[in-house]
């Protein structure tokens, strides 16, 4: 075997590892109630898929421009001044295979062998094993309920070094379901600037925000990296679609990168991602963001309840990062008795970094409200005193 020596540091999706054992028990006949997954639960709105179709009916299915249809990075635009009143020029918006690929763009024209980066903790854990990939050093920023899970410009300032080259941020968070308020972001912006350095911003969960508007990076600065997808709100995470806004002088090095890398996004994705910012799309997208916030509603009490701590108000994503260390010494542990013995499946910390993993576990709120409130009565069976 020949594997290179950086696969030591990349660990496993353990999420994936997680559904795959909680899929094996359903695949034995057991009940499985699914508070791990980190996608919608409903299917492709009907606007999108019906342009999917169309498009693929012609049968025209060809590579497209490396940065995208011009169509779609059009509408993606279009999108920035009706949601945000923001003008972002279409020749800054690459079109990519997922956030997933967008952030591997971005970082792949970033970062230099030996550059050091300062992402949350917990956080997104594949940002990290994307840096180790290209040779750069993820720092961790431990962040905790008091400052919402998000990084405070003092404390950047505080751990930026000779070698730190940018700070990388989620808003709304995965996993803590907490957003960057404007406040904090512009001083983000301006503490990161003032050092010379890159301002990542990963906002695939906007439009997932409940009694709160997330405000994007770019109505500060247009000197921000801003990562989006058409994953999480327009609910298309099989269709591996997503998109990037850089800064101009950098879309041509992010070009060549895409040309080498996989040549286009997927061409179907793309024209049916057309129809995502349609108004008939919009209706469907918004109802679903209310479903999500009446889950949401339930799901947070009702932790609270059996002994979970959430001290930061989940207010985005659909996730809840909850403190587990009244209830057991190790999530990690505690996310096996819950699957095998309650038919529970959720996140322990273990995936989001190294900051208290084990005092804390991620529920995620993708299942019909009647399936949270089951999941919810099996696990009050389970944690109860006996
Ligand atoms: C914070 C965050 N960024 C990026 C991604 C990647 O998403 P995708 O590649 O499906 O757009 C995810 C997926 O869960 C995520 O939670």
């Amino acid at each position: 075997m020949n594997i290179a020596s950086r696969m030591a540091q990349i660990a496993p999706f353990h999420v994936m590892e997680l559904m795959a054992r909680a899929q094996a028990l359903e695949a034995e006949g057991r009940s499985i109630i699914h508070l791990e997954v980190g996608e919608p639960d409903f299917a492709t709105a009907e606007p999108i898929l019906e342009a999917g179709q169309r498009f693929l009916s012609g049968g025209h299915v060809h590579y497209t421009a490396a940065l995208g249809l011009q169509q779609l990075r059009e509408a993606s635009s279009g999108h920035y001044f009706s949601r945000y009143g923001l003008e972002i020029s279409p020749a800054r918006i690459v079109v990519t295979a997922g956030a997933s690929g967008a952030l591997l763009l971005a970082l792949g024209v970033l970062v230099n062998p030996g550059d050091e980066w300062l992402l949350p903790d917990p956080g997104y854990p594949c940002n990290r094993h994307f840096m180790r990939l290209l040779e750069g050093r993820p720092v961790s920023l431990a962040v905790n309920a008091a400052s919402n899970y998000q990084p405070t410009a003092t404390q950047v300032a505080a751990s930026w070094g000779n070698r730190t080259k940018g700070l990388l941020v989620a808003s709304p968070a995965n996993p803590t379901g907490t957003l960057l308020d404007p406040e904090t972001m512009a001083e983000l912006t301006d503490v990161v600037a003032r050092r010379g350095g890159t301002l990542l911003v990963d906002e695939i969960y906007h439009g997932l925000s409940y009694g709160v508007d997330a405000v994007s990076a770019l109505a500060i600065s247009d000197d921000t990296f801003v990562i989006n997808s058409f994953s999480k709100y327009f609910g298309m995470t099989g269709w591996r679609l997503g998109w990037l806004v850089a800064p101009d002088c950098y879309v041509r090095e992010i070009e060549k990168l895409a040309q080498n890398l996989y040549i286009a996004p997927s061409t179907v994705a793309q024209h049916a991602a057309l129809a995502a910012f349609e108004p008939a799309t919009k209706a469907i997208l918004e109802a679903r963001r209310h479903e999500f916030s009446l889950r949401r509603d339930i799901l947070l009490p009702g932790l609270r309840e059996l002994g979970f701590k959430i001290a930061a108000e989940p207010r985005g994503a659909f996730y809840v990062y909850a403190d587990s260390s009244a209830l057991a010494a190790d999530s990690d542990e505690l996310a096996r008795q819950l699957l095998t013995e309650a038919g529970v499946a959720a996140t322990p910390g273990l995936d989001f970094g190294s900051n208290d993993p084990q005092g804390h576990m991620r529920f995620a709120y993708t299942i019909e409200r009647s399936r949270i409130e089951e999941g919810l009565a099996r696990m009050a069976a389970l944690l109860a005193p006996k």
